[in-house]
């Protein structure tokens, strides 16, 4: 696992960006695994910014997402379509049909979970995985105790995580139960993985993931595992690591 030192979220962002449009340059079409939330939201300005100036083309990139939650449609303002398009996907050259997210709405959910993970197969695997840390170790929705050997899967959101993400809905009851997430078996398939981190909230979580111990409690942990991480964590974030 590599760590990348970061002054403060602004600088995290700038070189989360500088490493994903690296990787464009490199494999114009390659397969990038996108986040949401408020880490990413400096990551996708900075990417925006950069498209606007420099150029740089996303026109052959594949997008996959690691989340959607169950029983919200692609228009409704607190979906994660709803997020990447208004954050990332209309401000650069990407067709939003290179872009893809589970699907909250199907009316088979299990069968949806098989369809993207056969999805994410057939676009020959994802070169480039974001991703975020939750406040008890989520990575994607993959909660303390998801067994390391899962696919794209179905989730039960816990009580901390859909309260950690009530600020974005009218209240904690408008919060959906359920989530469909790439399981961790999926992120591990990704050949490099950056997660980022950033503020003193994560504080204590980075803490425990620096202290290397590998378990299903901290879902995070298994990023050990994996042959190629790049962390980018500010200041805030790694002020408990010893
Ligand atoms: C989002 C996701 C989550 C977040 C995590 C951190 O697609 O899968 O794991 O990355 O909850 O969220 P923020 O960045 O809002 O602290």
């Amino acid at each position: 696992m590599k760590l990348i030192e970061a002054a403060n979220y602004e600088e995290m962002s700038q070189k989360a960006a500088e490493i994903i449009i690296a990787q464009v340059k490199e494999k114009p079409d390659a397969v990038l695994g996108l986040a949401t939330g408020s880490t990413m939201l400096g990551t996708y300005k900075q990417l925006v910014e950069d498209h606007r100036q420099n150029g740089t083309s996303y026109r052959n990139v594949r997008t996959v997402n690691l989340d959607e939650y169950i029983g919200l449609s692609p228009d409704h303002p607190n979906s994660y379509r709803y997020y990447m398009n208004q954050h990332l996907f209309s401000h650069i050259d990407i067709p939003l049909s290179q872009t893809y997210l589970p699907n909250g709405v199907s009316d088979d959910v299990e069968a949806e979970c098989q369809r993207y993970e056969q999805l994410i197969e057939n676009l020959g695997g994802i070169d480039l995985q974001l991703l975020g840390i939750g406040r008890n170790g989520h990575i994607g929705f993959n909660e303390p105790g998801t067994s390391f050997s899962t696919p794209t899967h179905v989730v039960e959101l816990a009580p901390s995580t859909r309260q950690a993400n009530a600020r974005f809905f009218p209240s904690l009851e408008d919060v959906p139960h359920q989530a469909i997430t790439m399981g961790i078996a999926t992120i591990l398939k990704s050949r490099h993985i950056l997660l980022l981190a950033a503020g003193t909230a994560k504080a204590p979580i980075m803490a425990k993931l620096f202290e290397g111990t590998v378990t299903i409690d901290m879902p995070a942990s298994v990023l050990h595992t994996h042959p190629n991480v790049t962390v980018i964590a500010d200041q805030e974030a790694l002020s408990l690591v010893p």
